[in-house]
């Protein structure tokens, strides 16, 4: 039996990993470490938090005796590593907690990893660290990182400690870099989750700039299946890009979510830009694809149906999401804009 210590598992990505696993994979069992910042929600969990082949450890990465203990005790041969401080706009007006976070937390990983033996280290990045693209062209695993936000840059700087772990400790691991993640639990901070909230309660969907800036849209789930392909089937040392090669400009988006929930176009406000906003991204994801034989499940079309209908089908999980904090960091992130 796998057993796989995964961290940030009751954020949005790390939560959909935990479901997908321990549904579809029975031979492993799962820790499943995590501090529960304002992005992490036992709830997320709904259904599996007491599944025999779960255990959930209330703890924050950088605590790295914890992390020793928990490999040691527990017989880890996997990590995966989803924890980390996620959203460009709050590194924008805070970058500390994502230097802590995403470069300490990930270095106290691999400090505790070191030596171990382990099968893997997965470490969990993202498109961004390539930088922003120009009308053509798409990111490739050999594209230069060039990354424009505190968030991506404390992202670029994890990956490059792990490949150094790599090449000085022979750390076994593998990179993933995906791009935007949408679907079931995303914290309505994100695009999506906020654009469907907004609309659902009538309030103005705060588009930033000309909201022309392009995505390229990956259903949760497909995320998560890339991910395990890597686990199951990766050569060390390897980096693999994800994507679901559904690009789309913002205003397509926003305007799709209007016509699904029945919502006047007038609810659409272009508001202030994000500093240092990256203009386009697009995933090449031909090396996952031929390598490992990983595929997107879904179109966007069937992907963002079936987000809005979760939304729709989750109120009360919404309702306690934006309860407490949130409309004060809502306040703090717009009313100037
Ligand atoms: P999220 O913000 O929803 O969840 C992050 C989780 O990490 C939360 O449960 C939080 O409590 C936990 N966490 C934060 N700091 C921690 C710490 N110090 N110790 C332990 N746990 C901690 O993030 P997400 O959107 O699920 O992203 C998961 C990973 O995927 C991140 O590494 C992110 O950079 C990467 N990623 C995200 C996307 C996306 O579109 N959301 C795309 C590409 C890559
Ligand atoms: O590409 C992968 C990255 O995708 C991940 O690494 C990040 O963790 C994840 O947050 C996401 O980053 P983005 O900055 O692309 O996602 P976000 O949902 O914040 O924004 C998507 C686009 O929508 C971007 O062009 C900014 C715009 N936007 C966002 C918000 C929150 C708006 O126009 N209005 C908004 O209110």
């Amino acid at each position: 039996m796998s057993r796989i210590l995964v961290t940030g598992g009751a954020g949005f990505i790390g939560s959909n990993f935990v479901r997908m696993v321990l549904s579809e994979h029975p031979e492993t069992f799962l820790v499943n470490l995590d501090s529960l910042t304002y992005a992490g929600n036992l709830e997320n969990l709904a259904g599996f938090l007491d599944h025999a082949n779960h255990k959930f450890v209330k703890g924050d990465i950088c605590d790295g005796q914890l992390v020793e203990k928990i490999i040691d005790d527990e017989g880890i041969d996997t990590i995966v590593n989803f924890a980390a401080e996620s959203h460009v706009d709050r590194s924008i007006t805070g970058a500390k907690i994502f230097i802590e976070t995403n470069v300490i937390g990930t270095l106290s990983l691999l400090e505790a990893a070191r030596g171990k033996g382990l099968e893997r280290f997965v470490q969990v990045s993202t498109d961004e660290v390539y930088g922003s693209l120009g009308a053509e062209g798409k990111f490739t695993e050999r594209t230069l990182l060039s990354p424009n936000s505190p968030y991506s840059a404390s992202k670029a700087a994890a990956d490059h400690l792990v490949g150094a772990f790599g090449r000085t400790w022979g750390l076994k691991y593998n990179i993933t870099r995906c791009s935007n993640n949408y679907g079931p639990y995303q914290f309505p901070e994100k695009l999506i989750p906020l654009m469907i909230n907004n609309a659902l309660k009538d309030k103005e969907l705060p588009v930033y700039g000309d909201g022309l800036y392009v995505r390229d849209w990956l259903y949760v789930y497909d995320h998560c299946t890339a991910i395990w392909r890597v686990i199951e089937k990766a050569q060390p040392g390897e980096i693999y890009n994800a994507g679901g090669c559904n690009e789309k400009p913002n205003m397509e988006v926003v305007n799709l979510i209007l016509d699904r929930l029945g919502k006047p176009k007038s609810l659409i406000k272009h508001v202030k830009d994000r500093p240092g906003h990256d203009r386009r991204y697009a995933i090449d994801a031909g090396k996952i694809m031929s390598e490992l034989g990983w595929r997107p499940s879904v179109t966007f079309e069937e992907g963002i149906n079936k987000t809005i209908d979760w939304y729709l089908d989750n109120a009360d999980w919404l309702g306690h999401v934006v309860s407490g904090d949130y409309q004060k960091y809502y306040d703090s992130m717009y009313a100037d804009r």
